[in-house]
């Protein structure tokens, strides 16, 4: 009865608004006896591996990150000429990538106004102040400096501002452009869920999109080559055009947009 009552108040008390994570029995269970049998897992206490930004890294202060995502950002940042970091803090990152990616054009965001003291036009270093979720203040940013070809999400890391950000800039994302958000881990937590959909949750939705073709169609012949059947064209969202791939790692999820856009796929039986 008290929980009815709580349901009509017009806006629940802040217990209630949070979202645990109550996956984990679903998840044993979908990944059977051999995969969910328990097993003990270390700490990573081995010397870092020495590579460029590893080196950069060790050099640097004022920055946080989880050391196992650094080989994941040498790949992102391949050939990355604009890039737009999410997440400013005490500017560590931005210098950073400064030093990693000595000719580009690195750009920060950040609604605490503090941030803004790692503004340094001198170094091709720019800081904006503003909400991430504000996507007016999002296409000011672009109008400026975009359009990136590298974007990194390192903001607030609850799932409407990685949702949110997403669903604004990765449309916006120069072509064949890298999108990574950092730190989905943290949507385990119920501190950062403000909302049932997790960041993963809704990677989920994008691997979906990658495939809405199929779910318009009815069998193979609506793609093989030569067959009556075969589909012209078709109406999809704009996503299943635009998502070349899909990486998760370890809280980090990669989503690489395509160079053009993509084509219904083509099947070949002989
Ligand atoms: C994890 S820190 C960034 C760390 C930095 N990128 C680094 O690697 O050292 C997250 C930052 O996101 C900012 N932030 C949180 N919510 C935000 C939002 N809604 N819009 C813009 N910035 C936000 C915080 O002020 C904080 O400075």
């Amino acid at each position: 009865m008290a929980m009815f009552r709580l349901a009509l108040l017009p806006k629940p008390p802040f217990i209630f608004r949070r979202y645990p994570y109550k996956a984990r029995g679903r998840m044993l269970a979908a990944l059977g006896p051999d995969l969910a049998r328990p097993v003990v897992m270390g700490a990573d206490d081995r010397p870092p591996a020495d590579t460029p930004m590893g080196r950069i890294f060790n050099g640097s202060d004022n920055i946080h990150k989880l050391r196992h995502y650094l080989p994941i950002y040498e790949s992102v940042l391949q050939g990355t000429e604009r890039m737009l970091e999410i997440g400013v803090d005490r500017g560590g990152s931005l210098r950073m990538w400064r030093k990693y990616l000595p000719e580009a054009k690195i750009v920060g965001i950040d609604f605490n106004p503090k941030a803004a003291q790692y503004d340094a036009p001198d170094d091709d270093i720019h800081v904006r102040i503003g909400d991430q979720t504000d996507v007016a203040f999002l296409g000011r940013v672009l109008d400026e400096f975009g359009p990136f070809d590298t974007i990194l999400d390192d903001g607030g890391h609850q799932p409407s501002q990685m949702i949110g950000s997403f669903q604004y800039l990765f449309p916006r994302l120069a072509p064949g452009g890298v999108y990574a958000v950092e730190d989905v881990c943290a949507n385990y937590w119920t501190g950062y869920r403000d909302r049932s959909e997790s960041f993963i949750d809704f990677t989920k939705w994008l691997m979906d999109a990658m495939h809405a073709p199929y779910m318009q169609m009815s069998s193979v012949f609506e793609f093989q080559e030569g067959h009556p059947k075969r589909r012209r064209e078709m109406e999809v969202p704009l996503a299943a055009t635009i998502i070349d791939r899909i990486e998760v790692f370890d809280s980090v999820v990669v989503v690489h947009k395509a160079e053009e856009p993509k084509r219904l796929a083509r099947a070949a039986f002989r």
